[in-house]
This record gives C-alpha cells, structure tokens and sequence, in this order.
C-alpha cells in the first residue's frame, strides 16, 4: 500500500484526471485550429498537470513558466503576490492559455490575468484543473475547467500541502 493511502481520501482518480485532460487537450485544439498556442504555466503545482494537458494538444505549442508566492493572512492569500520565476520569451502578440492548478480565492489569478495582460498578448484565455467556488473571492473568468470541488483542501497531481504529496497520482483531501 502507497505510504500517503492512510493520510489522503480519493477524490479524484488517476483515469479521472487522465480523461478529463484528454478532453481539454481535444478542445483546446479545435478552439485554436490553424494557430500557435503558448501555454504559460504556474510554478510549482500545476506542472503536471501541465505536461499531460500540453502532449494532449494537437497545435504547434511553446510553453513557459511563471512562478509566484502569495503572502499568506492564515490560511489565505491576500492578493498581494510576489513573482519569483518569470517567463523567459516575449508575449507580445502570442495566444497565451494561463495553466493553473487550483482557482481557490482567485486573486493569484487576477495578478497574473493583469501581469500579462500589460504585456498585450494577441489573447489570453484560462484553463485550470480545479475550481472551489466556496471561496471565491475574485471573480475571474475561466475557459477551460476540469473540476469543481467542495471547500476542502486536496493534494496531489502537483498540488501540495508544505511542499509534500506533489507526486501523488489522484487529486484527494487531507484526512484531518
Ligand atoms: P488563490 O489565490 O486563493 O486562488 O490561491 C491560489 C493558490 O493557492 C493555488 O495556486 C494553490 O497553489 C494554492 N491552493 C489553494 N487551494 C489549495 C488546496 O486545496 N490545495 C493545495 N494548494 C491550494
Ligand atoms: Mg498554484
């Protein structure tokens, strides 16, 4: 038995996620047929996410990375959020899919909506794995989703909890 079975209740499975990635990737390149797509991904947890989803896209495609730290008031962050990774190419002119783990207040989103909105993307659109809109806060629009989930904080598929169970195959709850 997989050592974090005892701490971690199932909410997602392993073929869940697979599929719903497939899924996204097909709709993904029918949305941009005939197109370069840029997926820009946010560091640390959604980069499983995001190499499943980008080898489901059928496009041409780039992928960067940004990675960013919000400060924290308990167990929430305050919107004001500090880049620690930035891209490395323009996006001046490219069609950029923001990738992200979770959409929890949503105000991490919002930073990163407006940061690269100024740097005039020909368009920017949002695909994330997860949603708990108990607690949004900060209303921002999502294209492209793969689950809603209850107010409960989850781990795994890149998502953790002080930087453990990243590597967990299916999105679960921490058993409290
Ligand atoms: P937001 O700014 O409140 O939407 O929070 C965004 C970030 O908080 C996400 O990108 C995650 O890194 C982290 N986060 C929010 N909820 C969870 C959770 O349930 N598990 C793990 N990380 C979470
Ligand atoms: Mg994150």
């Amino acid at each position: 038995m997989a050592y974090f079975e005892q701490e971690i209740d199932v909410m997602i499975k392993e073929a869940e996620l697979q599929a719903k990635v497939r899924e996204l990737g097909a709709q993904i390149t029918r949305d941009y047929a005939g197109r370069e797509l840029t997926l820009v991904g946010v560091l640390k947890g959604s980069i499983f996410f995001l190499t499943d989803l980008a080898r489901a896209i059928d496009l041409p495609l780039r992928i960067e990375l940004m990675g960013v730290s919000s400060y924290l008031e308990g167990n929430e962050t305050t919107g004001e959020v500090r880049i620690t990774h930035d891209v490395t190419g323009p996006m001046g002119g490219r069609d950029l899919l923001l990738v992200e783990d979770i959409v929890d207040t949503g105000l991490t989103m919002q930073f990163l909506l407006d940061n690269l909105k100024a740097r005039q993307p020909a368009s920017l659109k949002v695909c994330v794995l997860l949603e708990k809109p108990a607690r949004t806060k900060c209303k921002v629009t999502i294209d492209y989703r793969g689950f809603v989930i209850e107010d409960r904080f989850v781990v795994g598929y890149g998502l953790d909890f002080a930087e453990k169970y990243r590597n967990v195959p299916f999105v679960g709850g921490m058993r409290s």
